[in-house]
């Protein structure tokens, strides 16, 4: 008999709980509680989401008591955050959620994280989605970890992670990408794979050739190792940087190149990329202070990608910036961006289901 799973949705607005059911029903059997749930009869659970609001006492109860019945089981728990805040984020993981993500986020993709959690494996599109978010962020995971340890990085790793987001993005679409994506709470991870997965749908719009296609992946996937080494409290800081903080997140850039060459890396675009992806056409960007021919056509594409996706990044605390004013503001940049690109790159946005 096939493994069937148990999950819960826990919920204090079952009103608005049939889509969330529908999709964790897709993988398998979705029971819907409310906060008075006491979760003494649930030891086959599989998983829990809950759509909870975690501010009102029986829900902060009601959480407490799934961690005190279910401990030591490692069961995943999606928290559905109603309020954007770190304290909320803080206080969801202090509950025992697993991951966290905002309310909005679509069904299918709540569905997509508890699979993935559970080590299900999800239907056609979003199995590609999940796998190739999964193995490029391990191969991102692996590049960071040696750049911060100050050990060779090795390339060869990574290149096992540029196939899948290739076919994620071709099979399951852009958008489902940016949505597993953004469900991640890690910010560099998530700029990373935001970045990857812009580029190659950019990469698949213009028509590259299929080693070009790879090539410029691979770039916008490891574009920001050097953050890998800076300091933490700089790297995540939710507010404005200051003058001094800013400057020390600048050396990113040039520290990315110094690890890519120090690993032997010997591709001309991606170190290029790597260091100049911040350079601007009327030479107002870093470290170089380039401008216009001086700046070649993948780094303009990726600057373009990498803006847009620092724009439309998600965090559980902050609102999330709508595509379209995204696009507004980067065809604002007219004379820092080539606004022929920046076109272009607005047309494989609007290509994209
Ligand atoms: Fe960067
Ligand atoms: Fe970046």
């Amino acid at each position: 008999m096939p493994d069937v799973r148990t999950f819960v949705l826990v919920t204090d607005r079952p009103d608005r709980s049939a889509a969330i059911v529908t999709a964790l029903r897709e993988i398998g059997i979705c029971d819907v509680v409310g906060p008075e749930e006491t979760w003494r009869d649930r030891q086959e659970l599989a998983g829990v989401v809950s759509d909870l609001t975690l501010s009102r006492p029986e829900a902060d109860h009601c959480l407490r008591s799934l961690k005190r019945h279910l401990a030591g089981r490692n069961l995943p728990v999606i928290c559905l955050l109603r309020r954007a805040s770190q304290d909320a984020l803080r206080h969801a993981k202090s509950l025992g959620a697993t991951v966290c993500m905002p309310a909005y986020v679509p069904p299918e993709t709540v569905a997509a994280a508890l699979a993935n959690q559970v080590g299900i494996i999800a239907g056609g599109a979003e199995r590609a989605v999940v796998q190739g978010v999964a193995r490029a962020g391990e191969a991102l995971n692996g590049l960071l970890a040696e750049a911060r340890a100050g050990q060779p990085v090795r390339m060869g790793a990574v290149e096992a992670g540029l196939g899948p987001i290739l076919t994620a993005v071709q099979e399951g679409g852009l958008a489902r990408w940016l949505d597993t994506v953004w469900t991640h709470d890690d910010a560099t991870y998530q700029h990373c794979l935001l970045v990857a997965g812009l580029s190659a749908q950019f990469a698949l719009h213009l028509g590259f050739r299929h080693d070009d296609q790879f090539r410029f992946v691979r770039a916008a996937l490891i574009h920001d190792v050097g953050k890998a080494r800076i300091p933490l409290e700089i790297l995540n800081k939710p507010g404005r940087l200051d003058a001094g903080e800013m400057a020390v997140m600048r050396t990113h850039a040039a520290i990315g190149h110094a690890v890519l060459l120090a690993g032997g890396e010997t591709d001309a675009m991606t170190l290029s990329v790597v260091r100049h992806h911040h350079e601007m056409l009327d030479g107002s960007g870093y470290p170089d202070g380039l401008s216009g021919d001086a700046i070649g056509d993948m780094v303009r594409l990726l600057t373009i990608c990498d803006i847009y996706a620092a724009l439309t990044e998600r965090r559980p605390y902050k609102k999330p910036m709508p595509m379209a004013d995204a696009m507004a503001i980067l065809a604002g940049m007219d004379g820092k961006l080539e606004a022929r690109l920046v076109q272009s790159f607005g047309e494989a946005m609007a290509a994209t289901g």
